[in-house]
C-alpha cells in the first residue's frame, strides 16, 4: 500500500471527511482506479469491494455502458435550468416507469438520498396536513440532513436530537429484529407484535401522517422482515389513513432479488425514496416516487420546494443505462445463483466463527452480526458505543484493508453486501479474507459450543428470489 499520508495531506487538511472527527481524517488508501469488483491504489494493489463502497456500487466499477451515456450527455446537453424539459429527463423517466412498483407514477428529482427523504417528509407534512407525525424505527439511517437525521433511529440520532437541528413530531416504533425481539417474543407466536404496535400507536398518538420504515434494514442491520410484516403495515396504514413511506435508498436496485425490497411482498407503498443504485452511482442522484392520492393532491397544490439541480441532464443520464445493465443482469440469472452461493459460504463461515452470532440477510444484503456470547448474545459493542469507542467491528474492517478488502463495519455487524455483478470466484476471494480477520474477533468469544442464528433463512425461502 503506497504511504500516501503527504500525497493526500492537500486534500485531507483541506476537506471534511464526513462522521468523524477531523483530525482522525485520514483516509487509508488513495484509490488510483477501480474495475468490477476491485478498488485499486496507486502502487496497483487490489481491493476486493465487498460493500459496493456504501452500498451503493451496485454495478461495479468502471462499468462502459453508463460511462459512455454519460459521455454522449456530455457533448449533447450538460445542464439547464429545471423549467425546461429535455431528452434526458424522457428517457430517465420512462425507464423508472418500467420498474416501479404499480401504482408509483410521479417523480421529484433531487441529487441524494437524503435529498430524496427531505422532499418526502416537506411532501407528507404539505399532503397530509393537519396530520403531521411520523412514525420511524429505532433501527434505521434516513440520512445526513435534519429530516434524516431526525427520522434515523441509529447512533446517529443523537447528534441531531442534542444539538436540536432536528424536525418536530417524529416518533419511534419498535423494529422487526427476529433476533433481538424487542417484545421478547418468538416468530411466528409473536403474531408480528412489532406491527401491530405501530397500529397502536397510530390510534393512541393522533395527528400521525406517516410511517416511514426501510423494508429491509440498510446500515443499522439488515433486518428482513417475517413475510406478513409489510402487507400487515400497508393494511394498517389504509385502516387509519397514514401513508406508508419506503425508503429504498439502500435496500433498491436489486440488492434484495426484485428492483425494490417491497417487490418481495408485493406491497405498494404510497411514497417510495431511491438514490444510490439509481445510477449505480456513477452520478449523483436521489428520487421521491408518488403515486395515488399524493400524486393527485399536487395537480391543484404547489409543489412549494425545489433545487437548482433537480432533473440535472448530466445526472439522468445515467438512470435509463442502470436500469438497462440492470435487467441484462437478471436475465443472465447470476443475481439469483451468486446470491445463493453468497448466503451459502456465509453460513459456513459462520460454522468456522463463534463470534458469529446471526447471520441475516437476503440477496446481495447480508449482515454478520458480531458477539461475544451466542447464549446471552451479547454484543462486543452497542450503540451508545458508536462514534465515542474503538470498535472491534471496525477493527475488522481495518485489518480486511490491509489484506485487500473494504468492508463496511457497523457497531455490531459487518455489511456484506458486494457489487451484483460479482462472480462465484469473487465471493471466494473474499470469504477467504474474512475467514482470516474474524479470528479477531474469535480470540475474544466466550465458548458456548451452540450454532449461531440465521434468524432470515425461514423468511426468504418462501420468496422468489
Ligand atoms: C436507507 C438510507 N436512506 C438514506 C440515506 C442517505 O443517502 P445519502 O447518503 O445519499 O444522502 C442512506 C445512506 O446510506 C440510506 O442507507
Amino acid at each position: 500500500m503506497t504511504d500516501n499520508k503527504e500525497m493526500l495531506k492537500g486534500f485531507t487538511d483541506h476537506s471534511y471527511g464526513p462522521w468523524k472527527k477531523q483530525k482522525d481524517w485520514k483516509a487509508p488508501v488513495c484509490v488510483a482506479k477501480a474495475e468490477g469488483v476491485h478498488l485499486y491504489d496507486e502502487d496497483g494493489k487490489p481491493y476486493i469491494d465487498f460493500s459496493s463502497q456504501f452500498m451503493c456500487s451496485n454495478l461495479g466499477h468502471g462499468n462502459k455502458a453508463i460511462i459512455d451515456a454519460i459521455h454522449r450527455q456530455a457533448d449533447e446537453l450538460v445542464y439547464v435550468a429545471p423549467v425546461f424539459a429535455h431528452k434526458s429527463g424522457e428517457r430517465a423517466t420512462a425507464a423508472l416507469m418500467s420498474v416501479m412498483p404499480e401504482g408509483l407514477n410521479k417523480f421529484f428529482f433531487s441529487t441524494s438520498g437524503s435529498l430524496a427523504n427531505e422532499s418526502a417528509v416537506q411532501i407528507i407534512r404539505q399532503c397530509m396536513s393537519p396530520s403531521h407525525k411520523i412514525i420511524a424505527r429505532y433501527h434505521s439511517y434516513h440520512g445526513g440532513t435534519a429530516s434524516g437525521m431526525t427520522l434515523t433511529g441509529g447512533p446517529r440520532h443523537r447528534f441531531a436530537e442534542r444539538d436540536r437541528y432536528g424536525i418536530e413530531g417524529v416518533i419511534f416504533a419498535p423494529d422487526a429484529y427476529c433476533y433481538r425481539c424487542p417484545f421478547g417474543q418468538k416468530y411466528p407466536e409473536c403474531n408480528i407484535r412489532c406491527a401491530e404496535y405501530v397500529d397502536h400507536m397510530i390510534k393512541e398518538e393522533g395527528n400521525v401522517a406517516a410511517v416511514f420504515i426501510e423494508p429491509v434494514v440498510g446500515t443499522n442491520g439488515k433486518q428482513v422482515p417475517p413475510p406478513e410484516y409489510l402487507p400487515r403495515l400497508r393494511q394498517i396504514c389504509d385502516e387509519n389513513g397514514v401513508l406508508l413511506v419506503v425508503d429504498e435508498v439502500m435496500s433498491g436496485w436489486y440488492r434484495t432479488g426484485p428492483a425494490f425490497a417491497v417487490d418481495n411482498w408485493k406491497v405498494k407503498p404510497d411514497i417510495l425514496t431511491t438514490a444510490k443504485g439509481c445510477t449505480g452511482s456513477y452520478t449523483p442522484v436521489g428520487i421521491t416516487a408518488t403515486g395515488g392520492k399524493v400524486t393527485d393532491y399536487y395537480e391543484d397544490n404547489m409543489i412549494y420546494f425545489g433545487f437548482t439541480y433537480t432533473m440535472h441532464p448530466l445526472m439522468m443520464a445515467a438512470i435509463p443505462a442502470a436500469i438497462s445493465e440492470y435487467s441484462k443482469l437478471q436475465a443472465s440469472g447470476i443475481l439469483t445463483r451468486v446470491s445463493k452461493y453468497l448466503q451459502m459460504r456465509l453460513y459456513e463461515l459462520q460454522e468456522r466463527h463463534e463470534c458469529i452470532g446471526d447471520v441475516r440477510g437476503i440477496g446481495h444484503f447480508w449482515a454478520l452480526e458480531l458477539v461475544k456470547n451466542r447464549k446471552t448474545r451479547e454484543l462486543f459493542n452497542v450503540k451508545a458505543d458508536k462514534f465515542y469507542k474503538k470498535l472491534l467491528a471496525d477493527r475488522i474492517a481495518a485489518e480486511a484493508l490491509k489484506k485487500g478488502m473494504f468492508i463496511m463495519s457497523w457497531y455490531d455487524h459487518l455489511t456484506v453486501a458486494p457489487p451484483l455483478i460479482i462472480t462465484e470466484e469473487e465471493v471466494d476471494e473474499g470469504i477467504k479474507i474474512l475467514d482470516e480477520v474474524l479470528e479477531i474477533a474469535d480470540k475474544e468469544v466466550e465458548h458456548t459450543g451452540i450454532p449461531g442464528s440465521r434468524s432470515s433463512e425461514e423468511f426468504i425461502k418462501s420468496l422468489p428470489l
